[in-house]
């Protein structure tokens, strides 16, 4: 069977994001839980920033010739991906816009039937708990299946270091093994199903 590819997608492009941290820590840590991690990172991503708000992938005319390259190629990958995973702050009690942006630029039959994990963090006490309820139901709306098992992160800057390694240990992070093997065992149930069961392109 091929590898499990999971696409991680950063949801922050803020100066100083946390979201480093979290994105060095959890990259080894899914290699470790026998998948290959694809980091998707808003900030790098779109050559022009304008180019993840203005038109979505499935609203060109014929994105085929319209749609810009990289657009393109990443659907793809989203297509092509056996899982998902969601590294999430919480703005204002919301999804970070530059999540929304990214997730919102492909159709959601791109996302459909692979699973998703979600880590929250926050710098305050409650690891953005908040947002994952709304997370659960727009992930949905995209067509993925949200795993059961979630972990927040609070106080990112005292948990992890700015190299991703783990300052202070918690429940939290142990939560986030368990996330990965959720993932893990929808993505291989999945894809075992599907090779008897292909869905209709
Ligand atoms: C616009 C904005 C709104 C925020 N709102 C919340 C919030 O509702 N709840 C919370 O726990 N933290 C909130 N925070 C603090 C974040 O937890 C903290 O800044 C975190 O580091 C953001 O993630 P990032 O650094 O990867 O962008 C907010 C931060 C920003 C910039």
């Amino acid at each position: 069977m091929s590898p499990i590819k999971i696409l991680v997608f950063l949801g922050s492009v803020r100066t100083s994001r946390m979201v480093e941290r979290l994105r060095k820590f959890i990259e080894t840590l899914i290699e470790n839980h026998n998948m290959q991690p694809v980091i998707i990172d808003p900030l790098t991503l779109a050559q022009s920033a304008i180019e993840l708000n203005r038109t979505p992938l499935h609203f060109f005319a014929d994105p085929e010739s319209d749609a810009p390259t990289w657009m393109k190629d990443l659907n793809e990958g989203i297509r092509r991906a056996s899982g998902f995973l969601i590294l999430s702050s919480e703005y204002n009690c919301g999804i970070p816009p530059a999540l929304t942006n990214l997730l919102n630029t492909f159709p959601p039959w791109s996302y459909r039937h692979r699973p998703v994990g979600i880590i929250t963090y926050s710098t305050g006490n409650f690891g953005a708990v908040r947002v994952l309820s709304v997370l659960r139901p727009y992930l949905t709306e995209l067509g993925m299946i949200v795993v059961p098992a979630y972990a927040t992160i609070p106080m990112i800057q005292e948990t992890l270091d700015e190299d991703g390694n783990v300052i202070r240990n918690g429940f939290e992070l142990k939560n986030i093994d368990t996330v990965l093997e959720e993932v893990r065992w929808y993505a291989k149930a999945i894809k075992t199903f599907n090779v008897n069961h292909p869905l209709p392109s």
